[in-house]
């Protein structure tokens, strides 16, 4: 017995080391504590490392999702879930959806069933301005949440948390504030309707907003250090501003952040789509939600846009030649793409035409599920590039003559985004609903 109560005992300590929580029998498990288990940077048995900082696997066919979704206790979006989207919306769903591109959800059915009822949601997703400029990886979210939009016909907000890379990385205050003005620009380039978008920069809305403070400050008083040192691995050392960043992160997700738009109502759902390193974040905001009155946003995950050397790791802002940026020339597309990006076919013409080459492993053809929109010609140069019929170079080709138009325009439409249009995006404001 004493053997037993020993044992008791250190599992108990070892709950609450996890967990941050004393544990009480009986207690229903949290997604806080299901999930980040395995600790801070959870990895998987291939060493796939996925957190909000970093994204790495050994695999050259990139990230297992699958193991992820088991790992963060989502859902895998299914053909149930997207013939259920199609039926609802009546519009044919995204090609990020029909192509795994967003693949893993939480709660969206729930979302559904309520906009059945004739019940609002609304949608919220962010960006961490880092840099001046942004690269087509960081399309993916905004492209998708502009399409739900869309489709569905509901208010949108977009963080911009100028005060996060602050925090995180070598700037000075007023840079990270011009990034955010700057990727705001290309934000606004994707097309987004300003009469249902309200976008703001943490630096500035916080100071404007006692509904969004109140909101942080309610969300820091319900998660500990610990939990947070679980969840995101924050040390003793970490300067406290990172510690209770997430709380800034969690709170537009509810609605009573924006009463401008809301009314002041609290009982608005969110959606947000995000890149699934964002998870973790969520993961904490779910856990805190209903303990502060409020119901747990719902989340679209998506995977990552690979780099150009390969889906080893996700394009990154800092290297030039491992992105394809917004503000690169036609040229220099083609020379990025035809220097570096990670090839999947054999060494020689011949080798190639005998073997064929490996799509799954080729960079330029990942590119073109992201891009090409045409179901029936990408299928079809899937087949001729594995038969060995279709050459790198002219898999390549295809690539060029998809992003070459796409970034000229996306450079045009950046164009016309004057300080005016910037400023009426950013001003606290109701947007075309009524609450
Ligand atoms: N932390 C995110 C980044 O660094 C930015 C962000 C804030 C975000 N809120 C979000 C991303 C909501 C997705 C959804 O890019």
């Amino acid at each position: 017995l004493d053997e037993a109560v020993k044992l008791l005992l250190q599992l108990k300590e070892t709950y609450k080391k996890v967990t941050g929580q004393d544990y009480k029998s009986g207690s229903p498990p949290s997604e806080v504590t299901s999930t980040s288990g395995n600790g801070p940077t959870a990895t998987t048995e291939d060493d796939d490392v996925v957190d909000p900082w970093t994204v790495a696997t050994s695999n050259a066919k990139g990230i297992d999702y699958d193991k992820l979704i088991v790992r963060f206790g989502s859902s895998k979006i299914d053909q149930e879930l997207i013939d259920r989207i199609e039926r609802v919306t009546g519009q044919r769903p995204h090609h990020f959806l029909r192509r795994g591109i967003f693949f893993s959800h939480r709660d969206m059915h729930q979302i559904l069933d309520a906009y059945e009822n004739k019940k609002s949601f609304y949608l919220y997703t962010g960006r961490g301005p880092s840099s001046e400029s942004m690269h087509v990886g960081h399309l993916i979210p905004f492209i998708f949440t502009k399409w739900l939009q869309e489709v569905f016909d509901v208010p949108l907000v977009i963080q911009l948390t100028d005060d996060e890379k602050y925090l995180w990385k070598d700037l000075k205050i007023e840079e990270c504030y011009r990034f955010a003005i700057e990727n705001c620009k290309d934000i606004i380039a994707c097309g987004f309707d300003v009469n249902k978008t309200f976008i703001f920069s943490d630096l500035e809305y916080m100071g404007e907003s006692p509904g969004f403070y109140k909101n942080v400050v309610k969300i820091q008083k319900h998660v500990t250090f610990n939990q947070v040192k679980g969840i995101f691995g924050f040390t003793d050392s970490d300067c406290i501003g990172k510690i209770s960043f997430p709380a800034i992160q969690a709170a537009p997700s509810f609605s009573s952040s924006f009463p401008q738009i809301f009314n002041g109502r609290k009982d608005i759902q969110s959606l947000i789509p995000c890149a699934i390193d964002q998870d973790p974040y969520f993961r904490m905001t779910r856990d805190v939600a209903p303990r502060i009155g409020h119901s747990k946003p719902a989340l679209f995950h998506s995977t990552f846009f690979p780099a150009l050397q390969g889906a080893q790791t996700k394009m990154s802002a800092s290297d030039p030649n491992s992105s394809i940026f917004l503000t690169d020339t036609a040229k220099q597309i083609k020379n990025k793409i035809n220097k570096h990006a990670f090839s999947g076919g054999k060494d020689t013409i011949e080798e190639h035409r005998k073997f064929g080459g490996n799509t799954d492993v080729d960079v330029s053809f990942m590119y073109l599920t992201f891009f090409l929109e045409d179901d029936e010609k990408l299928e079809q140069i899937r087949k001729d590039y594995s038969s060995g019929a279709l050459l790198t170079g002219e898999l390549k080709k295809y690539l060029i003559d998809i992003l070459q138009p796409l970034i000229a325009a996306h450079q045009e439409r950046r164009k016309q985004v004057t300080d005016d249009v910037i400023k009426q995006f950013m001003t606290p404001r109701k947007l075309a609903f009524d609450f």
